[in-house]
């Protein structure tokens, strides 16, 4: 069985006096060894965050595809990595909507970052409209078909979440059954697209994670972990979602 992941996203959440929720998150998290477990925080945030919980996984929310350059207010690979974050996101909605980001823009970073040795989560979802319209599958597909890179080289990892736009932060989950069908789906691009290295791949599962779902998400093949927003900023919030992923 692949070891399950639980990352928190922080989102635009978190100054210096948080630290001492991060200690917390990490210091609890050490009671469970069987999760692998991570926090992506604001990059203004990261390095004090190693500094004081050293060895916990810190990470980025996002990561620009160039080395280096003209590119104002945007943070580079080696810069995350240089601040001690040892994985990013790419690709969540709220930057594919709000920033206009395409998938191919989300390759890009994908590369850069697996490129200078960060781990990848690399997001994909779809909207309200998609699903209800009964395309959810062939759309998160085609999204992955773009935003995957080529090949997968170097020993950084590449995790997928699958993340329902419409589940973000509402409250609101699909189905088991929803789940099961979009993550064998998933697992089955990532075969196609990587081979037998496909299989190891894991597939985290974000939008409205808690304490009360997270067990019965994590019963479902192919879920291998989660994204967590909301229920990440607290310990108490967090921490249970990380020993369900135990159990
Ligand atoms: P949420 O956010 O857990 O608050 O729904 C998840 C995410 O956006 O990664």
């Amino acid at each position: 069985m692949v070891k399950k992941l639980v990352a928190g996203n922080w989102k635009m959440h978190g100054v210096s006096s948080d630290v001492a929720e991060i200690r917390a998150i990490a210091e609890g998290s050490r009671q469970y060894p069987s999760v692998d477990v991570a926090l992506c925080l604001p990059s203004i945030l990261i390095h004090r965050a190693v500094e004081a919980v050293p060895g916990f996984a810190i990470g980025g929310q996002d990561v620009h595809h160039a080395e280096k350059g003209a590119h104002t207010g945007c943070t580079s690979a080696q810069m995350l990595e240089d601040s001690g974050a040892r994985l990013t996101i790419v690709g969540h909605s709220e930057r594919r909507d709000a920033q206009r980001e395409s998938d191919d823009e989300v390759r890009a970073k994908a590369e850069a970052a697996l490129g200078i040795g960060l781990d990848v989560i690399l997001c994909c979802g779809e909207s309200l409209d998609v699903r209800e319209g009964g395309t959810a599958v062939e759309t998160v597909l085609t999204q992955l078909e773009g935003s995957l890179p080529p090949a997968l080289a170097g020993g950084a990892e590449l995790a997928i979440a699958y993340e329902p736009i419409w589940a973000i932060g509402t409250g609101k989950i699909p189905s088991i059954a929803e789940i099961a069908e979009m993550h064998a789906a998933i697992r089955g691009k990532l075969q196609e697209r990587f081979g037998a290295a496909g299989i190891q791949l894991r597939i985290l599962y974000g939008g409205s994670v808690k304490a009360s779902n997270a067990a019965e998400i994590f019963r479902i093949e192919n879920v291998d972990g989660a994204l967590v927003g909301g229920a990440s900023l607290k310990a108490a919030d967090f921490l249970p979602i990380v020993a369900a992923a135990g159990l």
